[in-house]
């Protein structure tokens, strides 16, 4: 039997009281920027415990004070993890103290208000990052155009294990990143209903950037 959070299609909405309510609290309006920066981490910990689930371990040995004993740990180089600015930045930090010994990729984008496409002003990749697992994160997936340019970019650089991780995602978010990167696993805390005309998630949770930060 599935798991709540199974997904045959590419997708994981996580299922847990703990995430539905913090994104309840991450919707209201009222929610000020403080609270929603730990918001966005609390959920991203919950979450990011599902995205990670595939991480390659291998036994070692370990001598406890009780046996000696064989032990999974995770191997091989460390995750890159890669935060889409500036909203992701809330999302990198949560996921380096799940994985501290993770690298960081940076990746500037925002979104032209007419066209709504994005714009990139800002690359900076750590080294080997196509041999490396790679979390892409961003807490909105809207248009997917956002999402689709990283995964783009990531993919000519070579990085062929890359999963997504957002915390509000919409239909049509899903589809355009699907559409061009069908083997990327997408791990979201909710799946909303639409986009609106202004290519704003509903119901979403307005402007991630903007609620983070203070900024309008
Ligand atoms: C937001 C969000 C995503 C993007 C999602 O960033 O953090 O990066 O929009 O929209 P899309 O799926 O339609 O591309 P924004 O462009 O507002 O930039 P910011 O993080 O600097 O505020
Ligand atoms: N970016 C956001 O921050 N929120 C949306 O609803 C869509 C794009």
């Amino acid at each position: 039997m599935a798991s709540p959070s199974d997904s045959p299609n590419g997708v994981t909405v996580v299922q847990h009281p703990l995430v539905s309510h913090k994104i309840t609290m991450l919707r209201d309006e009222t929610t000020n920027s403080a609270a929603f920066r730990s918001l966005c981490q609390e959920i991203t910990l919950l979450t990011a415990y599902e995205a990670l689930r595939h991480l390659p371990t291998e036994l070692v040995p370990v001598r406890t004070p009780v046996a000696e004993t064989r032990s999974p740990m995770l191997t091989g180089l460390a995750p890159a993890v890669v935060g889409i600015l500036r909203a992701g930045l809330v999302m990198v930090e949560a996921i380096l103290t799940l994985v501290p010994h993770g690298r960081v990729g940076h990746l500037g984008l925002y979104r032209d208000p007419d066209t709504h496409q994005p714009v990139e002003y800002y690359r900076k990749f750590p080294e080997q990052i196509d041999q490396r697992d790679v979390i892409l994160v961003d807490p909105m997936l809207a248009t997917g155009g956002s999402a689709t340019h990283a995964l783009d970019i990531l993919t000519e650089a070579g990085c062929s294990n890359i999963k997504m991780l957002s915390i509000i995602g919409c239909p049509e978010g899903v589809a355009a990143i699907h559409a061009k990167h069908p083997n990327v696993h997408i791990t979201l805390a909710a799946l909303d209903e639409r986009l609106n005309d202004k290519a704003y998630i509903v119901p979403g949770l307005g402007d991630a950037g903007d609620r983070i930060y203070g900024t309008k």
